[in-house]
């Protein structure tokens, strides 16, 4: 795909969506362009009902995403920074409210902007080479994407906070250590893998899966008592579905279940 078509590629196979944030030229740095154009391919996989899973992956084997574009940020004032910020706040908050999993193929350099895109998704995958930081500060500003959120909510506030005052880089072997990928691969079985897991979470029961990551994503953001009854209500929902129905009685009479996500 050309720079001037388009930024983002979807290709749906199998259940799964992959988006493609493709700029190689630039990294794939996120303008406010590319942004938009992420947000399309979002809302694309959720209405279509083929969809099941969502791999996000940057395009060449030098970058998942080297950060919000930083040409476009040099000409931000206060306003248009605060826009900037918001901007891609909403597109993190539309991938992490996603109703489908989404898993980031990390499979390179994920900095700033980008890193803060693969912290929006449910889990990450990444390859050898990938390179994980969130530089900011070393641009006199901070993370705008949500990571001063989501990075410490996932790793614990020191290690966030170690990342986020120095700027400093990791690599994939440190960030599988402190929790913010869940599994290291050559480049070459980054993909594979990620297929391999999407297959697993296809196997369920639809409705099931989309029930869970609501109950974990929303959970997170209520006391304990309140995820608890949070959790009830969707058992409960659950509860009153036909995937429930045949995945017990698959399960009783020794066979695969077939959901049909109703
Ligand atoms: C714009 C970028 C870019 C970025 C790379 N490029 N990252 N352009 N914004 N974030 C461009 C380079 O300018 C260059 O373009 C081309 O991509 C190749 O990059 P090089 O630097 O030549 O590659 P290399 O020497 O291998 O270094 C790779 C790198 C480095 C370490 C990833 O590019 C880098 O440090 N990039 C910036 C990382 C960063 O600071 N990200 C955080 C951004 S702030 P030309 O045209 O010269 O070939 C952010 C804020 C989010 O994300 C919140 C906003 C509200």
């Amino acid at each position: 795909m050309s720079e001037t078509d388009s930024n983002v590629g979807i290709e749906i196979e199998a259940g799964i969506a992959t988006i493609t944030v493709d700029r190689p030229k630039k990294l794939n740095a996120l303008d406010n362009d590319t942004l938009e154009e992420l947000g399309e391919a979002f809302q694309d996989a959720i209405f279509d009902d083929e969809v099941g899973v969502v791999i996000l992956t940057g395009a060449g084997e030098k970058a998942f995403v080297a950060g919000a574009d930083i040409e476009m940020l040099s000409r931000q004032g206060v306003l248009d920074g605060k826009q900037n910020s918001l901007l891609g706040q909403d597109l993190m908050d539309l991938i992490e409210d996603c109703p489908k999993p989404v898993i980031a193929a990390v499979n390179g350099f994920a900095l700033g902007g980008g890193c803060e895109l693969a912290l929006a998704c449910d889990f990450r995958y990444a390859s050898e080479n990938a390179v994980f930081g969130l530089p900011e500060v070393g641009l006199g500003i901070l993370p705008g994407y949500g990571g001063t959120q989501r990075l410490p909510r996932l790793v614990g506030t020191g290690r966030a906070m170690e990342m986020i005052l120095t700027g400093a880089r990791i690599d994939a072997g440190e960030a599988l250590r402190i929790g913010l990928v869940n599994r290291v691969l050559p480049l070459g079985e980054l993909l594979p893998a990620c297929r391999e897991t999407a297959g697993a979470i296809l196997s369920k029961g639809p409705l099931a899966v989309q029930m869970a990551k609501e109950a974990v994503r929303r959970g997170s953001l209520l006391s304990l008592k309140e995820g608890l009854a949070l959790e009830a209500d969707l058992f409960g929902l659950c509860s009153a579905t036909e995937d429930m129905r045949e995945g017990m009685k698959a399960f009783l009479e020794k066979r695969k279940p077939e959901f049909k996500g109703a």
